[in-house]
């Protein structure tokens, strides 16, 4: 594997998912694999869960971790080509992925979209210069348009506890049913994390591993390129019946790009909302906003996963490390 930035980049889905649930079990077992290597994470965002999960799922395979604050330790990269560098950026994106690549094995990095213009954002034309000029191996910790770390480790997520919920008197039989659900938020957030998640769970879906809807308010459709094969429902309460696992997640529109559009009121996940699903298990990315995405009632309360699924991050990036270093 020399790119990790979509599900596409997967051969065996299935697969990915057992090596990250045996990786789980036994995390030191590829300890020699990734000695003398060096891993590069840039970051032009901020980030708790990506920065700490894949550093630690390098130092478990035994790699040697540098950390890069991009937007605030580095040089004003230039992005575009042709353009006279007069202006208030330094250093050429060109320079700077070339460098870094001089100085890693594998680079991971993370740029979020500016939600300005649709077309750029949606060509990902900062991450594809990244790989193009780094020549090295690539991770996305999240893009402009994609967050497959965090998908993957949702599927694992999934797969882990339908698995063993006979432990807590809940047996997963059959597939189960999982519901991206929208959620309200105050400020105008990317796609990446929910077309991700559909990209990843509609090929799930394909393998015959769950079954998949995504609940939302008209205006807030995603683009169809992810959602190939999702049930669309506009009505969150009959998206909700019989649900196995809810995926709560906010973003702005994608057909009004990067706006917060007006919707109704009620789409707010609580425990009474939760009473027509299959106890269903609740799930989201993190960070989340109390009471506004979310109901605190929910994340405190005996179903929500949150905190498990941000554990299976380290599993997710060793799983996607391992292979990297296994073809280097
Ligand atoms: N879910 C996620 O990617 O978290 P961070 O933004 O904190 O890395």
């Amino acid at each position: 594997m020399k790119l990790f930035s979509s599900v596409k980049d997967v051969n065996n889905l299935q697969q990915f998912v057992d090596d990250a649930l045996a990786l789980k079990q036994n995390p030191f077992a590829y300890q020699s694999l990734g000695k003398n290597k060096t891993l590069g994470l840039v970051f032009l965002n901020p980030s708790l869960r990506t920065r700490l999960s894949t550093q630690k799922a390098a130092l478990n395979l035994g790699m040697n971790v540098m950390i890069m604050n991009m937007d605030k330790e580095g040089w004003a990269l230039e992005t575009e080509d042709g353009v006279v560098m007069n202006g208030s950026t330094v250093e050429h994106i060109r320079e700077a992925a070339a460098v870094m690549g001089e100085y890693c094995d594998i680079l991971g990095l993370r740029s979020f979209p500016k939600l300005h213009s649709r077309e750029e954002d949606y060509s990902e034309g900062l991450f594809n210069k990244f790989v193009k000029f780094c020549g090295v191996p690539v991770v996305s910790l999240e893009s402009a348009t994609l967050h497959p770390l965090q998908s993957f480790t949702d599927l694992i997520t999934i797969q882990e506890t339908w698995k063993t919920s006979s432990l807590s008197g809940r047996v997963g039989e059959g597939l189960p049913k999982v519901v991206l659900a929208w959620a309200p938020h105050v400020k105008a957030l990317p796609q990446a994390v929910p077309n991700s998640f559909a990209e990843w769970m509609s090929r799930a879906q394909k393998e015959g591993m769950l079954d998949f809807t995504i609940a939302h308010p008209e205006g807030y459709e995603l683009a169809e390129q992810f959602t190939d094969g999702a049930k669309i429902n506009h009505n969150l309460e009959e998206a909700l019946q019989g649900a196995d696992y809810v995926y709560v997640k906010n973003w702005s529109s994608y057909k009004e790009y990067g706006k917060v559009l007006t919707y109704p009121d009620g789409w707010m996940l609580n425990n009474e909302k939760l009473s027509p699903t299959n106890s269903a298990k609740v799930m989201h990315c993190l960070p989340v906003r109390r009471d506004l995405e979310l109901a605190a009632e929910v994340l405190d309360g005996p179903n929500s996963l949150v905190i498990q699924e941000a554990g299976n991050r380290v599993w997710a990036a060793q799983t996607v490390l391992k292979e990297m270093l296994k073809n280097s």
